[in-house]
Order: C-alpha cells, then structure tokens, then sequence
C-alpha cells in the first residue's frame, strides 16, 4: 500500500488535515474501528472561539493562559485563539449545522464552559462532536483521492534507518496476525487520546495511546505527559459506561452539590462551579473522600423540562434511560479520565521532531493546553493545527513529489503462533488501569507513583514478551500501547515536583516558579523501549 499522505485516524483532527491535504495527493486514511469511533463524535459541548462581537481574542487568550497554570506557549494560544473563529466557519461550509441565535439565524448561539470569561463554545446542542464527525464523514466520502480503510490498526511506524531517522508510513495490522507496510511520504497520526489507560473515562474504547505510544517507540520528543484531565462530571450510574455529563450543564447553571444536598464549590474556588477544570475535580474528589461518598451530584433541577430537553438531548434522554430525571433528580456524577494534555511535541505545523511525521489533535502537544486544557478548545485546536499542517504540506509539494520512498522490510512475524491464553491480556489490561487510577490519578504522592511505577514495569516486560511469541491482534497492540503510555505518565509525573494544573502531588503541594516549564522527554539509544531521557528543546 502506498499514498503520498498516510492519516492515522478518523477524528476531528485526521478527518479535516485529509479533506485538505487530498487536493495535493492521494490520501489513505486508516482508522481502527469505523469512520465514526472517534472521541470527536463523543464531544458535547463543542468547540471555543471568537464569534461573539462582545469577545475578543484576547479575552480569550487570557482565559487560555489562566487555565493552563503558567505553562502554555503563548505564541500557540495566541496563534489559534486568532485562526479559531476562522476555523469554526470553514467547519459550517463543509456542512456543520452549529446551533443559531433564535432571532438572529446568523448567529451563533454560544454556550458557556468552565474557565471562560464569555459564552464563546459554538455548538449543535449536546451533539457537536457527532454533528461534526457526520459533516466531515460525508465530505470525505465524496472526496475522490481519500481511500478509508476501516478496522486497520496501526502497529509501528516504518522508519527508513531506525529511532529518529525518517519515518515513510506505518506497519498495519489488517487483520489477525496480518501486518502490511503502508509506505506514505507523510504520516499524520492523530489517534487521539489515552482515556483507556484509566480505570474510569470518558472517552470511547479507542483511545488506548496508539500515535504516542508509536512516536515514542520511534524516538520523537514527548512532552507533558502528567497533564491528564479529569473532567469533573461524568454520570455514576452501575450501567453507564463512559457517559460525560456536559461541562455545559454547569454552564446553564448547574451546581454541583454533596450527598447532604449542600453546594461545596464556594469552598474550593472564587468562580464556584466554573472553575477550570483542574480544580473542580480536586474539589469533587476532596468531597468524596471527606464523606465516603462515592459520587456527588450535579443540580440543574432549577431549569425546566422544556429547556433541559431542548439543550440537552443526549444527556435528558440517557439519564432518563438510567432513572434519573435531570428536570427533577440531582444527576450522580464522579470525575473520569478525559484529555490528554500532552503528546508528541510539534512546531505550530504540526511537524514532530521526526521528518515525515506530522502529529495532530490530542495526540500532540501544541503548548496550547499547558498544564490544564480550557473546556472546548481541543476541537479548536484540532482544526486550527490541520489547516496549518496541510498548508505546509502544500508549501513542499514539490519536495514531496520528488521524494522517493524506499523500499522498507515486510513484517517479521519472528516465532509468533495464534495467542490461546486471551486472558492474560484481559488481566494485564485490568491491572494497568487499575494502577493509574489508584496510584497516578487526581491526587498522586512519590510512594504512590514509586509503586505505579515498579508494577507497570513488571507487566510491561510481560506483555512486551507476549507481543514477541503470539500473532499480533488488535488487543494487544493496544494493550502494549497503553502500557507504555502509562509509564511515560508516570515518568513525567515523577520528575515534576511540585503542584500545577492538573498535576497535584501530596508531597510539593504549591507550585515552584522555577518548574514553571514543559518537560520534554524522549526514548534512550539501546536499553528497554520504554526507557526514557529528558531532552532540552
Ligand atoms: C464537555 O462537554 O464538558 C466536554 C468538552 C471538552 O472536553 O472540552
């Protein structure tokens, strides 16, 4: 298989940066399950920009700095913040119905998150994710030089001469113990997030790491790794798998409450319920442990059923399903593991320290997010960063077509034979994720990522024995995947010692001034893959 532009997943990010690049070259888009199992299709609130005449770009950039704790790049905030309303349009003329103002069709109807300053989160009710994802789906359908192959899971980049050389595609899992070279002149990973490594997310079962994981096997630079987001509300309910309660809720007014019925969030911080983030997942952890209560609750019962329903379908109507009544019953809800805030370190293209590899949405690490991601701006980030990934790759269209692509080794399945003890991987994935959520969770100490640390290693080398002696099967890419990003998490959370963001440690519970800095970190030359060195950028 060869294509002039290789996509690694069908989110928000692959999906738009493919639509463009398509008009320089072929483009093959390999996804792991459908078109539409991406975390973009999850998405509720929706997406944060300028649209407003009331907002101006440096309100929110300023909401954008605060949130991420001192350490964004202000440049980046900078740069998207002003491409982003820009952006938000170029997404209604591929064919997003966003929702409009009542009286007033041409504009947007913004809804209001935690941490900003203004309504600015352009939406499609609590559907944008899904709103979005059907809109490019389309596009891309009727897009000539887009090839999408489905249920493909990518293994390992191909790179021309080992770590940090070229990297000319990916080795692709099509089937079980089937791996093909798919040989691209340009890679784009944009495989989205690591919720999976976590006992409790929201995110789909995708998001098990894959494009870091794959970077950082192939020696690109990492980095913020410990910046993992909780988002605060997911709904506790013994049937309900991955379902996020809309920071938007709180936006409309929704407060959060403990079981005596009380609300706590004037405790924890000035903007009560629309703190960022960070802190109002501490608060709500701090109130389950003060309690022993194993959830609290979210209160908009003050709304009526009218405008509950109309705002938020998805959410009345699944609740609804699990016996609560959002109009009259105070939703349970628990923080879950949502976002990545790190990821492979890229310039403001895209471009990642290894030639051919571009990494975009949340499997990069633009310096947007710093050390705690404003509500609805990954989406934001997503577009702004495929557009400029893909202008670039206009800009040397010439050196891309004459760029010979090599011819690369097939893949050596070694002594592998069919894998019968299937259990072992679903025990080894148990125990990973039970492990982050234990020991490198909301609230982390030394002693607890010291052990984190000494358990991961251990099933690491086990599952990385596995990988050597079996067929490969999509589990266990994405068993091994999760593993080693659990241990880059780990790794960076070990060497930050202080309090910042969502990075809280029991021990260095101030922030330090003098840490006031992204830590970059990358694998070592010779010993285990997953052995990693802190690099200067
Ligand atoms: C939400 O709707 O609360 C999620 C939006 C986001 O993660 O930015």
């Amino acid at each position: 298989m060869e294509s002039d532009f290789l996509v690694i997943g069908s989110g928000i990010a692959g999906l738009s940066y493919a639509l463009r690049v398509a008009e320089f070259g072929t483009v093959v888009v390999i996804t792991k399950k459908e078109e539409v199992d991406t975390a973009t299709n999850l998405a509720q609130g929706g997406i944060a920009a300028v649209l407003d005449k009331d907002d101006t770009v440096d309100d929110h950039v300023k909401d954008t700095l605060i949130s991420g704790a001192g350490l964004c790049d202000e440049n980046v905030v900078d740069i998207v913040v002003s491409e982003g309303g820009q952006r938000v349009r170029d997404l209604v003329d591929v064919g997003v119905r966003f929702v409009r103002k009542q009286n007033s069709p041409n504009e947007f109807d913004l809804g209001r998150e935690g941490g900003h300053s203004k309504r600015r989160v352009a939406h499609a009710y609590d559907l944008t994710g899904r709103e979005i994802e059907r809109a490019l789906v389309e596009k891309v359908q009727n897009t000539p030089n887009i090839t999408v192959k489905e249920n493909h899971v990518a293994v390992d980049l191909l790179m021309t001469n080992g770590m940090r050389s070229r990297c000319v595609g990916a080795y692709v899992l099509e089937r079980e113990g089937v791996v093909v070279p798919y040989k691209a002149k340009m890679t784009a990973l944009c495989t989205g997030g690591c919720g999976k490594v976590y006992l409790y997310t929201s995110n789909p079962d995708i998001a098990t790491g894959d494009g870091v994981a794959m970077a950082m096997r192939a020696g690109a630079n990492i980095q913020s790794m410990e910046f993992v987001q909780f988002h605060p509300t997911c709904l506790y309910h013994p049937k309900a798998k991955n379902f996020l309660i809309s920071e938007a809720v709180r936006g409309e007014g929704g407060i959060l409450i403990g079981v005596d019925g009380k609300p706590f969030m004037e405790k924890y911080d000035d903007r009560k319920d629309l703190a960022t983030r960070d802190t109002v997942a501490r608060a709500i952890d701090s109130e389950m442990k003060q309690t022993g209560c194993d959830n609290v609750f979210l209160d908009i019962t003050h709304k009526s059923r009218e405008f509950l329903s109309k705002r938020f379908p998805t959410i009345y109507g699944r609740c609804l399903e699990y016996g609560v009544d959002i109009s009259r019953d105070p939703i349970p809800v628990v923080p879950a593991a949502h976002y990545l805030c790190g990821g492979v370190l890229v310039d403001t293209y895209g471009q990642s320290s290894i030639e051919g590899l571009l990494c975009l949405g949340e499997t990069s690490c633009t310096g947007l997010h710093g050390g705690n991601r404003l509500a609805s701006n990954s989406l934001l980030e997503a577009v702004v960063y495929a557009k400029r990934a893909a202008d670039k790759c206009g800009e040397i269209k010439a050196d891309l077509d004459a760029f010979k692509l090599p011819s690369v080794d097939s893949w050596r399945p070694g002594e592998a034979e069919p894998i019968e003890e299937k259990i072992l991987i679903n025990h080894n994935w148990d125990q990973i994720r039970r492990t982050m959520w234990n020991y490198v969770g909301i609230v982390r100490s030394e002693k607890r990522l010291e052990l984190a640390q000494e358990k991961i290693v251990h099933i690491a080398e086990e599952i990385e024995a596995h990988y050597k002696a079996y067929f490969v099967t999509d589990n266990m890419v994405e068993l091994r995947n999760i593993a080693f990003v659990a241990q880059m998490i780990i790794a960076a959370a070990s060497k930050r010692k202080e309090s910042r963001g969502l990075h809280y440690m029991r021990d260095y519970p101030e922030r330090d001034q003098a840490q006031a800095v992204p830590r970059t970190m990358r694998r070592v030359k010779g010993g285990k893959k997953w052995d990693m060195e802190e690099v200067t950028v």
